[in-house]
């Protein structure tokens, strides 16, 4: 696949901003064959530095609901204006766990790389994310995750590069589509691996910044053995 909308952004904008592998390449591979349309309110969840958002507005014409708790809503609702975004996109500084919104307000929830923090248990999406959903709102998560289920039995090449808490949170697709399958109101369409992952994380390798710089042995050393990114795909039921 080739990520033709994520490459009409500025190189050293994304780089500056992204938290990650390449946000809007996730989200552009994430989004393929899936119907958003621009009447849609959307709430993008832990959208970082908002380059999900900005390509949320920018690519389908959506409102979006940037939420995160990392980044303040002051640095990104800086961001969104200058790119003419302000009234398209708003910035909210909130926990997932405490989401200040109506119930029944979104057409669709989009999260990338951020939902495997706080919805990978069997509480989060019922109690917590499903009432703010209308009846067969759109689910979309992309998240990092691995190609088998490893915590039995960690690789002793790869104990030294991964994080103990974030391996914690990276799963199987058979892993989500298990806990999944215990919600009472997440329809599940499909979970696959994503086609994205080397351009993802190439791009992120690149930026300068010392996250990335520690993440490049690791996706060195792993080198397509057990790591991915996982598309979640879904409907509220
Ligand atoms: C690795 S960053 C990815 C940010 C962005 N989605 C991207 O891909 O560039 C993970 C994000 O998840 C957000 N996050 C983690 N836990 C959260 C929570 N409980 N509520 C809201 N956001 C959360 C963080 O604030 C952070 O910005």
């Amino acid at each position: 696949m080739q990520y033709l909308k994520s490459q009409k952004y500025d190189t050293d904008f994304v780089r500056a901003n992204m938290m990650g592998p390449n946000s809007m390449i996730i989200l552009e591979n994430l989004l393929e064959n899936v119907p958003l349309t621009s009447n849609m309110r959307v709430l993008d969840l832990g959208c970082g530095n908002g380059l999900t958002s900005i390509f949320l507005a920018k690519e389908y014409g959506v409102q979006v609901f940037a939420v995160d708790l990392w980044i303040s809503a002051g640095e990104n609702y800086k961001r969104f204006k200058e790119m003419g975004l302000e009234n398209q996109i708003i910035p909210i500084h909130a926990d997932a766990m405490q989401l200040p919104f109506a119930e029944d307000y979104f057409d669709a929830v989009i999260s990338v790389d951020a939902y495997h923090y706080f919805g990978s248990n069997e509480t989060y999406f019922d109690k917590y994310l499903s009432k703010l959903l209308k009846k067969d709102a759109l689910i979309a998560i992309g998240i990092p995750g691995m190609k088998y289920e490893i915590h039995d039995c960690i690789p002793e090449e790869m104990e030294q590069y991964w994080d103990k808490e974030a391996l914690r949170t990276w799963n199987s697709c058979d892993w989500w589509e298990k806990l999944l399958l215990k919600s009472d109101s997440f329809k599940i369409k499909r979970i696959q691996e994503m086609a994205c992952f080397d351009e993802a994380w190439q791009d992120w390798l690149k930026a300068d910044n010392k996250f990335a710089l520690g993440d490049k042995a690791m996706i060195e050393m792993d080198n397509g053995r057990y790591m991915n990114l996982i598309s979640i795909i879904g409907t509220k039921r």
